[in-house]
């Protein structure tokens, strides 16, 4: 059973992750995507990722607590939790309960271990599953407050899954409810040239830390038939002194929607959007570490904060 909360389903617990059903359902090419990137075992030893970036978490969880505007509710919904690495900063902010949901594993099974302190662990229900089959997980009435950090919005790049996506994250929320999630959109576009950048990484590997040089090239091609476009990031992290490979090669995706178009898409779900700004206009943290190194790619200066408010 989940930790400390009633099961409403058959689900099976291990390691403290529940199973949602439905993984059958979820598209061949997003599950390629997490099996290479977001499971990736030799991605989360880098130490320039996020994972486990105590301080930016926190950072991002105080700025969503103001976007939000509301005293916090005991229960906060997590769509795409990822490696739960907002989990302590909500509970500690006086969070009871939280609803944690991603399809990815690997990042929950090492964000619990990592990022979660043991005695919040009961607090939380971790499930593995696609959020568009969250409906179990979730309160009857729904959720007053569902937080979705991390850049997270547009992994589902065919339009139909994405608009289910939306839908089921519209359907998460109690009348009135509130989500808050940062999304970078068409504004992390490829620069100009071949849109490929190299920076040195420290790979924390197991038998001690090596130089490394983490490379990735960005392309944006247009959805044809629709005013979207899909951004692919091919990335690979090779050894510095011997170009031996550290992260597999692969290509991770993230559909750019236009903001009118995004707007439009969330109406339609029964939510009312707002674009609330830059996230570094409301964490001096984000704005100071862009001032100063920089690093943080899709969730630096592109990415804004959005309310939606379900009708
Ligand atoms: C960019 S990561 C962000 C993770 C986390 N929110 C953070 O800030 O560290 C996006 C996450 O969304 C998850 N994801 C993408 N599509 C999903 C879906 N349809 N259902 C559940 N999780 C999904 C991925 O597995 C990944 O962990």
């Amino acid at each position: 059973m989940a930790h400390g909360m009633a099961e409403t389903s058959s689900a099976t617990e291990t390691g403290g992750v529940t199973e949602l059903d439905g993984l059958d359902l979820v598209d061949p090419g997003l599950m390629r995507m997490v099996g290479e990137h977001y499971d990736s075992e030799p991605l989360m030893r880098l130490a320039g990722e996020i994972h486990f970036d105590a301080e930016l978490s926190r950072a991002e969880v105080a700025a969503a607590l103001r976007v939000y505007g509301r005293p916090l509710p005991s229960l906060v919904y997590l769509p795409c939790c990822g490696p739960l690495r907002h989990a302590a900063p909500l509970l500690e902010a006086g969070a009871e309960r939280l609803v944690c949901v991603d399809l990815s594993r690997g990042a929950l099974e090492a964000g619990l271990a990592r990022n979660v302190p043991a005695p919040f662990r009961p607090r939380l229900d971790v499930r593995h599953g696609d959020v568009r089959a969250a409906a179990r997980a979730l309160p009857p009435g729904g959720a007053e407050f569902a937080f979705m950090g991390g850049n997270s919005l547009g992994d589902v790049t065919d339009p139909g899954g994405h608009e289910r996506f939306i839908a089921a994250l519209a359907g998460a929320l109690a009348p009135g409810g509130v989500l808050v999630f940062d999304y970078a959109g068409g504004r992390y576009a490829p620069d100009a040239g071949d849109g490929t950048t190299e920076w040195p990484e420290l790979y924390r590997g197991p038998d001690g830390d090596v130089e490394a040089v983490d490379r990735r090239r960005r392309t944006l091609r247009p959805l044809d038939g629709t005013p979207m476009a899909v951004l692919s990031v091919a990335c690979e992290v090779v050894e510095a002194a011997t170009g031996r490979t550290v992260v597999p090669p692969h290509t991770y995706e993230k559909l750019a929607v236009p903001d009118d178009v995004l707007a439009e898409q969330f109406a339609r779900a029964g939510l009312e959007l707002t674009d609330a700004g830059p996230v570094a206009e409301w964490s001096p943290y984000h704005r100071d570490r862009i001032d100063r190194v920089g690093d943080l790619g899709m969730l630096g200066e592109p990415d804004h904060w959005y309310r939606a408010v379900r009708a």
